[in-house]
């Protein structure tokens, strides 16, 4: 089985180095091969997504992403910039499924900026749709503005679509995964408003009927933004458009404690995948060692699930980690005062250790 490691820019190389060491302890039959991605790729190829890299990745079985951007290439052109490496291999891979775990792990529950007894025990999904909505919609552009009070002004617009088809297929995966869970699935939308909104939630109530044993609710985007910190224990699986799910999930990472924590599948109808830590590429601490890998290991567990049929391996490393926060190993993100400070390569290492 053939695995793309993208690691790009900022912490990326050091998390991804630390889910490789992971991932080869395991001993399994995985060939990795290894392609600069985001700024890293515009350095040496003048491109964020180099056919290259883009072709390792539709090659592969499955991607290892670390992450991608760094301040340094703010004033390129929109499409040199390293977040578009991200939103190309979404798109030409068409991975437009993306889950969102965020669980609050017992031992970090004092992590939290939320108290105790709201997040003790948390365990939602969040399924964000990765394809469509205003991310990719066209037309979108810089303008001078044909209509309305400010006529001839600069207007920036961007436009927001989703189709039944692509609406019925994120409906699916949702209600698919809630039936392994808790079979509850919250629709989240802004259809008091948007006509998108009022499509996506008459899709949703439609195939919702496919999945009789599963609950379907529907909450305002405002609304669950709101319940998300006051009981975000009410929730199992949340679905929702791209935009908002891009909100949403930062908010529900942080109730677990760190961001650190958190990893993230991005799917295509086959199941093949690209995993990557649900934070960012942090520039600020990028080749300190401090950064936390757990997410991006986490991933590579995930990794192993969804798109190489390997839950024992998976549930190995997910062990591994719990392990490692028993024993008080903390990055200095997740730590409180008594635990192990650990740098990114000692977490690692750690949890190879605890692999056995
Ligand atoms: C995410 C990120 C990306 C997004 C950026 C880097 C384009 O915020 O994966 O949530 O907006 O989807
Ligand atoms: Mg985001």
């Amino acid at each position: 089985m053939k695995i793309a490691v993208l690691p790009g820019d900022g912490i990326g190389p050091e998390i991804v180095a630390q889910a490789v060491k992971v991932l080869e302890a395991l001993k399994l039959p995985l060939e990795m091969e290894t392609a600069p991605v985001g700024g890293a790729a515009y350095d040496v190829a003048g491109h964020p997504l180099p056919p290259a890299t883009l072709d390792l990745a539709k090659a592969a079985d499955a991607i290892l992403f670390g992450a991608v951007g760094d301040w340094k290439y703010d004033t390129l052109a929109r499409e040199l910039r390293p977040e578009q490496a991200i939103l190309g291999l979404r798109k030409h891979l068409s991975l437009f499924a993306n889950f969102r775990p965020a669980i609050c792990y017992k031992e970090l529950t004092a992590a939290s900026s939320l108290k105790p007894e709201i997040v003790g025990g948390l365990d939602i999904l969040i399924v964000r749709e990765l394809n469509g909505d205003i991310y990719f919609g066209s037309p979108k552009g810089i303008r001078n503005s044909p209509d309305g009070l400010f006529t001839g002004a600069r207007e920036g617009f961007d436009t927001m679509r989703y189709s039944e088809p692509e609406i019925e297929r994120i409906a699916h995966v949702a209600f698919a995964a809630a039936r392994k869970r808790n079979r509850k699935v919250c629709s989240v939308d802004k259809s008091n408003v948007l006509e998108t909104s009022q499509l996506w939630r008459e899709v949703m109530t439609r195939i919702a009927k496919e999945y009789s044993d599963v609950e379907l609710s529907h909450m305002y985007v405002d609304n669950a933004a709101m319940q998300l910190v006051r009981a975000p224990k009410s929730f199992d699986v949340i679905v929702t458009g791209n935009l908002f799910g891009d909100i949403l999930s930062d908010e529900a990472a942080m109730l677990t404690g760190s961001i650190g924590m958190l990893p993230s599948a991005s799917l295509d109808k086959n199941n093949k995948g690209l995993y990557e830590p649900s934070h960012g590429s942090a520039p600020d601490i990028a080749g300190k060692n401090i950064a936390n890998p757990l997410a991006t290991i986490l991933s590579a567990a995930m990794m192993l699930r969804f798109s190489l049929n390997l839950a024992n391996e998976a549930e190995r490393i997910e062990k591994a980690v719990q392990t490692v926060l028993a024993q008080g190993y903390r990055t200095a993100d997740i730590d409180t005062a008594g635990m192990k400070r650990v740098s990114t390569s000692e977490m690692g290492d750690a949890v190879v250790a605890a692999l056995s």
